[in-house]
């Protein structure tokens, strides 16, 4: 397929980075569309383990070419950090990386925003990971952002860093309380940036554009999850961004009409970071039996992850709103650890039965998982490289997705390392 988007179908970490690594070997080109260093990706390759945040696993392929889109906000301490130590790893990004000019830039005071409006927010917080997220896609929805594209004009940068460091400063010292940013630093640190990322620089919108006219094939890679999407996840309980299908779109400059197919990360159970509702989240001692098994410790923050049971309910959700194809099912091999493995097919509140993930978060809220009971496998799987070589109980796992979803899963992860994998189609 030309175009393909890669999408998580849950509250993220489902392990796309594995699954775009994998897919990458047969594409030309990864386009990554939105949010920014709050994402992380971990890749191992024969035991060698590579954490991204930026760019897209794709560059560890060696003939990939990696797009940074404009839908993105960039950090560029964490994006020069990754490149050089991608480079000293021995893998070269010149002619490989390109970044859209029109990319929003992460700055000091987004970070420094984003810890002082989650200590306001108290027992509400987010959960935010704190690389300034939403600050920095709230100036670009408040029309002050500052882009890539105002690097190359150090005037022009000078001026909007102006106007802004003036705004935030007061923000932070007058209602907050905190010291001022120091404008002179920032100035210095952004136009060495500059000078270094220069030649990577692109309209990445043309570049996509003719290279699907050349018939090459691009793989469009969201970070986050369908559930962090902020008009369709569990708003507030989300990020600023579009991690769900439609946001490639928007955020690489190509359009609808050029997407063929969407393929559904989901992992064999769920987990989330941070707050929100959460229907069917593990008790003790189970959520830290899951936790440990899984590694379920964020790629970016080291926080413990919350877990749960597969939730049908969800992923019906985001085979909707994503128009998911297929699945790659990742994680299965964690499940081995359990006797017996609940799937989650429908909620129930108020006296109502939900099939479909109700829209209000108050309704979320009280939702009670109805719950069916599967014998568990309670052996390793991570040699299966064929779907024959698993147990008839992890077989009969994946066929209950497959019709609570009426999607078929086409890639199955039995294990982190690249070759851990048993391809369908
Ligand atoms: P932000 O994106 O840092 O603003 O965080 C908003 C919410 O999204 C918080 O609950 C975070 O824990 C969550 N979040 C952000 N990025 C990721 C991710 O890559 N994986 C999982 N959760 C994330």
């Amino acid at each position: 397929m030309p175009t393909t988007v890669v999408v998580g179908a849950q509250w993220g970490d489902e392990g796309k980075g594995k699954i775009v690594d994998l897919m990458c070997a047969h594409v030309d080109i990864v386009a990554r569309y939105q949010g920014g260093a709050n994402a992380g990706h971990t890749v191992v390759i024969e035991g060698k383990k590579t954490i991204l945040h930026l760019i897209p696993s794709g560059i560890l392929q060696k003939d990939c070419v990696c797009i940074l889109g404009a839908g993105m906000v960039i950090d560029p301490a964490k994006l020069l950090e990754e490149i050089d130590n991608l480079e000293k790893g021995g893998v070269s990004v010149v002619g490989r990386l390109f970044i859209s000019h029109q990319a929003h830039l992460i700055m000091p005071y987004h970070k420094v925003l984003d810890e002082l409006n989650e200590r306001d927010l108290g027992s509400k917080a987010i959960g935010v990971t704190g690389r300034g997220i939403g600050p920095a896609y709230t100036d670009k929805y408040t029309r002050v952002g500052i882009r890539i594209v105002d690097l190359l004009d150090p005037e022009l940068f000078r001026e909007k860093l102006d106007a802004n460091i003036t705004a935030k400063n007061r923000l932070i010292n007058e209602l907050h309380h905190e010291p001022v940013i120091d404008r002179d630093a920032i100035l210095n640190y952004y136009l060495d940036f500059d000078r270094r990322i220069d030649p990577l620089v692109k309209d990445v919108s043309v570049y996509l554009n003719d290279a699907l006219d050349q018939g090459k094939t691009v793989l469009c890679e969201g970070a986050q999850g369908t559930l962090l999407d902020i008009d369709w996840g569990t708003y507030p309980y989300v990020t600023s961004s579009h991690p769900t299908a439609g946001g490639a779109v928007i955020g690489l400059g190509i359009g609808p009409t050029r997407i063929d197919t969407v393929v559904g990360v989901i992992k064999a159970y769920t987990t989330r970071v941070g707050s929100g509702p959460f229907p069917t989240e593990f008790d003790q001692p189970l959520a830290d039996q899951m936790r440990e098994a899984g590694g379920e410790f964020g790629a970016t923050t080291g926080r413990a992850r919350r877990c749960g049971w597969f939730d049908a309910v969800i992923a019906r959700y985001s085979t909707r709103v994503n128009g998911v194809g297929s699945w790659a099912l990742t994680k299965l091999d964690v499940l081995s650890v359990l006797p017996n493995i609940k799937i989650c097919v429908a909620y129930e509140a108020g006296g109502k039965r939900f099939e479909q993930f109700p829209s209000e978060s108050k309704v979320i809220k009280d939702c009670v998982p109805v719950y069916e009971e599967w014998p568990g496998w309670s052996k390793p799987i991570n040699d299966a490289r064929r779907v024959e070589d698993l147990p008839i109980e992890a077989r009969r796992y994946i066929e209950r997705i497959e019709e609570l979803t009426a999607r078929p899963v086409g890639i199955i992860s039995v294990g982190s390392d690249r070759n851990e994998t048993i391809i369908r189609n």
